[in-house]
C-alpha cells in the first residue's frame, strides 16, 4: 500500500499539560512549573511560525481550572499578562495575530485589557494565527454557538454546518489537523470538541516545560506518516 505523505499540518492545537509534575520532579513549586511552560510556549509559538504552520492554538486556562486553588488561578492569570506584555512587539514584528478561544468578559481586569490590547496591536498580523484558549470550555463554546443561532431567528431548517461553525470562536479557521497533548494524559479535557472531530491525536510523556522544538519535529514527522481517511478506504485514497 502507497504510504500517504502529509503536508505540514495548516493547524495545531497544543494541549499544554504537565506543569505541575515538571516541577514536582525537580522540588520546586507549581508555579515555577507555569513559568517553566511560558518559556515553553514562547519557544513553540517561534518554531511553529519559522516552519510556516499558519494555525496554532494554545490551551492556556481551561474554564475548569477555576477549580485550581486561588493564588494558583492568580499567578497563571499574572503570568499571562506578562506574557502578553513581553510578547506583543515581537508577534506584530513576525506577523502573528492573536485570537482569543473563550470567555474574555469574566476574567480579571488586568488580564482582559492585557488581551484586548494584544488583538488590537496584533490584527493587521497575515503570517500566523495563533489563538489562546483562555477561559475556555468546548462545551460551552457550542452551547453559546446554540444560543446565538436561536437568537437570530434563522429557520431551523436553514442551520447547516457552515452557519454553526460561523459561530464558533474558531469561524473562518481551518479545523486542527493535529492536536499535540504532552505529559502522558490521554484525553482532551474539554478541548475543540466540534473542531477536533477529525484531527490526529498525538500523546507524548514529556511535560510542557521540556517540549523542544525537536518535540515538535518529532509529532510533525509522525504527522507527516499518517493516513487521514476520513472515513474513505485507501484504496479511494490511493486513486485520487
Ligand atoms: C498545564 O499544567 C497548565 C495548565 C493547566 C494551566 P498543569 O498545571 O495541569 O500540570 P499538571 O497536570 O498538574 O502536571
Ligand atoms: C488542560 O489541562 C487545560 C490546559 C492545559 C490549560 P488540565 O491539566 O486542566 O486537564 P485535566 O484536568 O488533567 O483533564
Ligand atoms: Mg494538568
Amino acid at each position: 500500500m502507497e504510504q500517504i505523505v502529509n503536508e505540514l499540518p495548516q493547524h495545531i492545537a497544543i494541549i499544554m499539560d504537565g506543569n505541575g509534575r515538571w516541577a514536582q520532579q525537580r522540588g520546586l513549586t507549581r508555579g515555577d512549573g507555569h513559568r517553566a511552560g511560558v518559556r515553553a510556549a514562547r519557544q513553540i509559538v517561534m518554531a511553529c511560525r519559522e516552519r510556516h504552520i499558519p494555525f496554532l492554538t494554545l490551551y492556556a486556562f481551561s474554564r475548569e481550572n477555576w477549580g485550581r486553588p486561588r493564588a494558583e488561578v492568580s499567578l497563571l492569570f499574572s503570568l499571562l499578562t506578562q506574557f502578553l506584555g513581553d510578547e506583543v512587539e515581537n508577534m506584530v514584528a513576525n506577523g502573528i495575530r492573536l485570537q482569543v478561544f473563550g470567555e474574555v468578559g469574566t476574567l480579571p481586569a488586568p488580564v482582559r485589557s492585557a488581551l484586548e490590547s494584544a488583538l488590537r496591536r496584533t490584527a493587521k498580523g497575515g503570517e500566523m494565527t495563533v489563538n489562546l484558549a483562555m477561559n475556555y470550555s468546548g462545551r460551552e463554546e457550542i452551547l453559546r454557538a446554540v444560543r446565538r443561532i436561536a437568537a437570530s431567528g434563522i429557520n431551523p431548517g436553514d442551520i447547516t454546518e457552515e452557519t454553526f461553525r460561523a459561530h464558533l470562536y474558531s469561524a473562518g479557521q481551518p479545523d486542527p489537523d493535529l492536536v499535540i497533548r504532552t505529559s502522558g494524559e490521554r484525553r482532551l479535557s474539554n478541548y475543540l470538541p466540534f473542531q477536533t472531530a477529525y484531527s490526529e491525536l498525538y500523546f507524548c510523556e514529556t511535560h510542557w516545560p521540556d517540549f523542544t522544538p525537536a518535540e515538535l519535529d518529532r509529532a510533525l514527522a509522525w504527522y507527516a506518516g499518517r493516513e487521514r481517511r476520513f472515513g474513505l478506504t485507501s484504496d479511494q485514497l490511493s486513486e485520487k
